[in-house]
């Protein structure tokens, strides 16, 4: 199965690799062939990102000013680490700066995520468990983080409405999370694909966040339905 990033893999080897793939499905072919044009495939083979999806997050931060440095970021699907990296450079969570505030990025995944400098990460967790959560009170400063970002996605089934349903179900278990460790005021980013459960989470967004944006970057793949919610202004239900 081809991993969604080219872990770190250059450009010639990858092309030297598709010459050989001649017993690959012509699905495979046509994906390996668009990861070779990619412009973002090749900025992040020269920026050293572990992913093209650096670019989604670097363009939406660029823009809405999210990440800011000394924040605590939880960053949930993490694997391989391309978000946390965006992250840990941008609340200087490696110290790198000695005259900004340190912050705290904590990222989890189901599958193992290869350590970065300024990042701890939780491979092998499920965001969705009540279990992750508790680790991750423990984990952040004061038990509190400005910022969850969502980047997850199920693995595809094939069934489109399927998939479609299974990742809204994972963002709205993001909310039960956000009310155990989102300080009022805080940011939620998720990734949705877009879909009739669509309006459900946003309006689930709604009730807890001042205001939510739909985002599509230009990273994102046209093709794609995949999109962003980016909601603002936490406040904590009152139960
Ligand atoms: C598109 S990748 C994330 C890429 C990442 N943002 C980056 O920049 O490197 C989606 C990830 O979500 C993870 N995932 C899916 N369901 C999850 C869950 N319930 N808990 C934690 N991670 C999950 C997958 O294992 C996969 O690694």
């Amino acid at each position: 199965m081809w991993s969604v990033c080219l872990l770190r893999r250059s450009f010639h080897s990858s092309l030297r690799l598709m010459k050989q793939q001649k017993g690959r499905s012509a699905a495979e072919q046509r994906w390996m062939t668009r990861q070779l044009k990619d412009p973002y495939v090749k900025a992040s083979h020269k920026l050293n990102f572990r992913c093209r999806s650096a670019f989604k997050l670097l363009e939406i931060d660029d823009k809405f000013r999210l990440l800011h440095p000394g924040d605590s970021v939880v960053d949930c699907g993490a694997a391989p680490g391309a978000w946390s990296q965006v992250v840990v450079q941008r609340v200087n969570s490696a110290g790198t700066d000695p005259e900004l505030p340190p912050g705290t990025v904590i990222g989890i995944d189901l599958l193992n995520i290869p350590s970065l400098d300024g990042a701890h990460f939780l491979s092998s967790h499920d965001v969705t468990e009540p279990s992750t959560h508790s680790k991750l009170q423990e984990l952040l400063p004061r038990g509190r983080a400005h910022i969850i970002l969502s980047d997850m996605a199920p693995n595809a089934s094939g069934f489109r409405e399927m998939d479609q349903e299974r990742l809204i179900m994972m963002c709205l278990s993001l909310t039960d999370l956000a009310e155990k460790i989102l300080q009022p005021g805080g940011s939620l980013l998720c990734k949705y694909w877009d879909g009739i459960l669509a309006q459900k989470l946003q309006d689930k967004l709604l009730s807890v966040f001042g205001s939510v944006r739909t985002l599509k970057p230009n990273a994102s793949r046209k093709d794609s339905a995949e999109r962003y919610f980016l909601a603002r202004m936490y406040r904590k239900p009152v139960k």
